[in-house]
């Protein structure tokens, strides 16, 4: 351990080294595997057991912390069969898990919490409603795995003494799900909230619109789910979302501190908007509707009013529908929108966006225009372009597709997903920093961390969780915790212990050999 200390004294803080020798020193006797890794652990004597009197507890007048007493009962309820009843309390009491807001602790900002287990029960305290949420994934991991099942189990329900103190690095860890290239309903969408959630994630962006599908419905242009909507790449049905169904969507995420950022791709990447209204394109041809894996050979008309009319009606909606601040306007891979024409069109739809109250964001092709003052630029396949972003006043989301693309695949065995930014296995995905990833895109530059997966060759939720597990664990990681405290060995002795836990969830994750499953 101090071996390791010394080596990595050389790019650590003061703080980050407290930080460090704590939780080396803690996480050498303490036995949970947490992902992703807290910022300071501290093991104590003794444990808690949960059993059929605990209750679960919120300070009264505390009507927000409600919520996630209630999440918490609903987690724990199926497994281990007991009542938990949730209430309120004006003092401390034997054997109750307690939520808490505390006043404003800047040692917790927005998303921290500090978690104290003792032989009495657990305490979970907060300065907002998110960190309560954050506590409740972490005490979720310090149970045995079994607390995932859905039906009873007989397990003893044992958490070992601890207190933690924890926060993330970055505000901004999400993942993206392309909805158009395969079409992926309600249900579905649910599911993929609740596992990023249980890792911490709090951005959900969805990819409504491609070649292949439109997803959303836009009332004032019916056609686009009508006719857009209408088949995916192979062939099949496809479907779209009712506005209804965003809005369950997006509500859904926000009960898990998840904010959904709808992604409308443009001006390329739009062949099924053009099937179902031709004036959208320049030769007012219908072109046919696409079931194939191309990308780069269609294009808004980028010279005509017309095609600001509509791109301005399906912001308006969208955006009304949408509480998160970010609207994502594509922008990558317009092979066939001339270098200049493609400039005017961002130049142009940039202020609709702000016009409907929301920040952009573009793929990082979207550099090459005139940056609004907030827009947010997503590295995924160029670092000049990022770079360029970066000199222009942006912030980056960091994506990029050699590390944290979900769609490639791990080795040249895997049967599905894509290899044209590499093989991507474990180590690979989780082996890397944002922040010292391309030289001029620093710390202060990056908003946060987001790892996409694209779905040509992803039909159904087992290939989601086949494809996003294990490497998403890792990019959340690397989303949540400081890099002094990262490192792929202890990482992947962690990720190893999560098995038992991917499977009473349910997962159906890739067994990489870089990882020594237990059992
Ligand atoms: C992308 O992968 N075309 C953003």
């Amino acid at each position: 351990m101090f071996n390791r200390l010394k080596i990595m004294t050389g790019r650590l803080t003061l703080t980050q080294l407290v930080a460090g020798m704590f939780a080396f020193g803690a996480q050498a006797q303490d036995a949970s595997p947490l992902i992703p890794r807290p910022q300071l652990v501290t093991s104590m004597q003794g444990s808690f057991t949960i059993n059929a009197s605990t209750t679960i507890v919120h300070a009264a007048g505390q009507q927000v912390a409600l919520a996630t007493a209630e999440y918490l009962a609903g987690l724990l309820r199926p497994s281990t069969g007991f009542p938990l009843p949730v209430g309120t309390t004006s003092s401390a009491a034997g054997n109750q898990i307690r939520l808490e807001l505390v006043a404003k602790d800047s040692s917790l900002g927005t998303e921290g919490y500090h978690l104290s287990v003792t032989s009495r029960g657990v305490v979970l305290k907060a300065a907002r409603p998110a960190g309560l949420f954050y506590g409740v994934q972490t005490l979720r991991q310090l149970l045995p795995a079994a607390v995932e099942a859905s039906t009873p189990q007989s397990s003893s329900w044992t958490i070992p003494a601890q207190q933690i103190r924890d926060r993330p690095e970055y505000g901004f860890r999400g993942a993206m799900l392309d909805v158009a290239r395969h079409f992926f309903g309600v249900a579905d969408v649910k599911r993929f909230i609740d596992l990023i959630a249980a890792y911490k994630m709090n951005i959900l962006h969805l990819h409504l619109s491609d070649d292949q599908g439109w997803r959303i419905e836009i009332k004032s242009w019916p056609k686009l789910t009508e006719i857009g909507g209408s088949t995916q790449v192979g062939g099949g049905k496809g479907g779209f979302y009712t506005q209804e169904q965003y809005k369950e969507i997006v509500s859904y995420a926000a009960s898990r501190h998840v904010t959904v950022i709808p992604e409308i791709d443009m001006p390329g990447h739009t062949n099924a908007a053009i099937v179902s209204y031709p004036e959208l394109n320049c030769r007012d041809t219908a072109h046919a509707l696409y079931t194939g894996t191309a990308v780069g050979f269609t294009t808004f008309c980028t010279s005509r009013p017309g095609t600001y009319t509509f791109i301005d009606d399906v912001l308006r909606e969208l955006a009304a529908i949408t509480p998160g601040p970010w609207l994502h306007i594509g922008g990558d891979e317009s092979h066939v929108t001339p270098k200049a024409d493609y400039i005017q069109f961002m130049n142009k739809v940039q202020p609709i966006v702000s016009k409907y109250g929301k920040q952009v964001i573009g793929w990082d092709e979207i550099a090459h225009a005139d940056l609004q003052k907030n827009t947010v630029v997503q590295y995924w396949a160029d670092a000049g372009n990022s770079k360029m972003a970066v000199k222009k006043g942006a912030k980056v989301i960091i994506s990029p597709a050699k590390k944290a693309y979900l769609d490639m695949q791990y080795d040249s065995t895997t049967r599905l997903g894509l290899h044209w930014a590499g093989f991507v296995e474990v180590d690979n995905a989780y082996e890397w920093d944002p922040a010292t990833l391309e030289q001029g895109i620093g710390r202060k530059d990056i908003l946060g961390v987001e790892a996409p997966l694209w779905t040509e060759t992803i039909i159904t939720m087992d290939d989601i969780e086949y494809m996003v597990f294990p490497r998403l664990p890792g990019i959340a990681e690397i989303g949540w915790t400081v890099p002094a405290l990262r490192d792929w060995k202890d990482y992947r002795d962690r990720l190893g212990k999560q098995s038992d836990r991917f499977r009473a969830m349910g997962i159906d994750y890739y067994p990489s050999p870089k990882v020594d499953w237990k059992k």
